[in-house]
């Protein structure tokens, strides 16, 4: 019998339209939700539903300094790829949004990475020729392909689809799929956002921050996030218990960009 799937969490940051990327790229530029997503992505505990205490501490001396140029890539927190844990975190993602990420930040630090693409055999070998020491970088043909791999390694805690839009869908589709941490971004029109389109979507009110910022504008974007059914539930005050409480502003302005973290439930 093959170990059972462990629980699958989404990961995107999204516009109002469900917009997610723009030729390949994300069009926006966030830094707080990149540190977000290195937290949670890296030390949130399936088993006890919060991030692993010390690593809180971290994040937040990291959030206090965002501003001052801290979190400028996602980077590598330690650069053992989680190897001097007893657990560790894994995220999964597709070919292009594996391309996507600039040489320099991957393989993402202290998490196992896994790519999903129908080239898998050819980059597997191609990785395991420029690498002696034991890798957090692996090549699947498919989601269910990398569950199951991640499902036989013990010291695996909590497992991440990151993305893209493609990979995001087939997740959805997925029984194990039971959480999504969703971060909304709009632009605020109070910073100059490089390639930005003014896009009105004429929605409501929803976590703007200013009567001013209620009026959304969106980025152009050519790869959305499958819509959400009815069935999932925003989780009243998931991201200060997830977070410890130590994330101070689950919604705030950076740049332009106006953002609010959620987390959702599959009810
Ligand atoms: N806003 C956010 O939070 C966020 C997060 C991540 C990504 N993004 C954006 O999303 C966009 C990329 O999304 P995307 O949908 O174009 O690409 P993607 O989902 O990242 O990658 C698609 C590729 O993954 C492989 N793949 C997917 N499902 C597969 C399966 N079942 N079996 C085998 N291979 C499979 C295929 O690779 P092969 O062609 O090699 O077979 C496919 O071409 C970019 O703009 C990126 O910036 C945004």
């Amino acid at each position: 019998m093959p170990p059972p799937s462990p629980p699958l969490n989404m990961i995107v940051a999204v516009t109002d339209t469900g917009g997610i990327g723009m030729r390949g790229a994300i069009p926006w530029r966030l830094k707080r939700d990149v540190l977000y997503f290195r937290l949670v992505t890296t030390h949130f505990s399936e088993k006890s539903g919060v991030v692993r205490e010390e690593a809180a501490e971290g994040a937040k001396a990291k959030w206090q300094g965002a501003g001052a140029g801290e979190g400028e890539g996602e980077g590598k927190e330690k650069g053992d790829g989680g190897g001097g844990r007893t657990v560790t975190n894994a995220v999964i993602m597709g070919r292009k949004t594996w391309e996507s990420i600039p040489p320099k930040w991957r393989p993402l630090g202290d998490r196992i990475n896994v790519v999903v693409t129908s080239r898998w055999e050819s980059l597997q070998h191609e990785h395991a020729a420029t690498t002696t020491t034991p890798s957090t970088l692996l090549f699947k043909p498919s989601l269910t392909s990398a569950m199951d791999h991640l499902a036989a390694v013990p010291r695996v805690d909590a497992v991440f689809v990151i993305g893209g839009a493609q990979v995001y869908a087939e997740a959805l589709a997925h029984p194990a799929c039971k959480r999504v941490f969703l971060t909304r971004v709009w632009r605020t029109g109070t910073g100059s956002v490089p390639g930005a389109v003014d896009e009105k979507d004429g929605r409501s009110t929803e976590g703007g921050l200013t009567p001013e910022t209620r009026e959304r504008a969106s980025w152009d974007c050519d790869a959305f996030f499958p819509t959400l059914g009815s069935e999932w539930k925003d989780v009243p005050g998931a991201v200060e218990k997830v977070t410890r409480g130590r994330y101070s502003g689950a919604e705030g302005e950076e740049g332009g960009v106006g953002y609010k973290f959620a987390v959702l439930e599959r009810v």
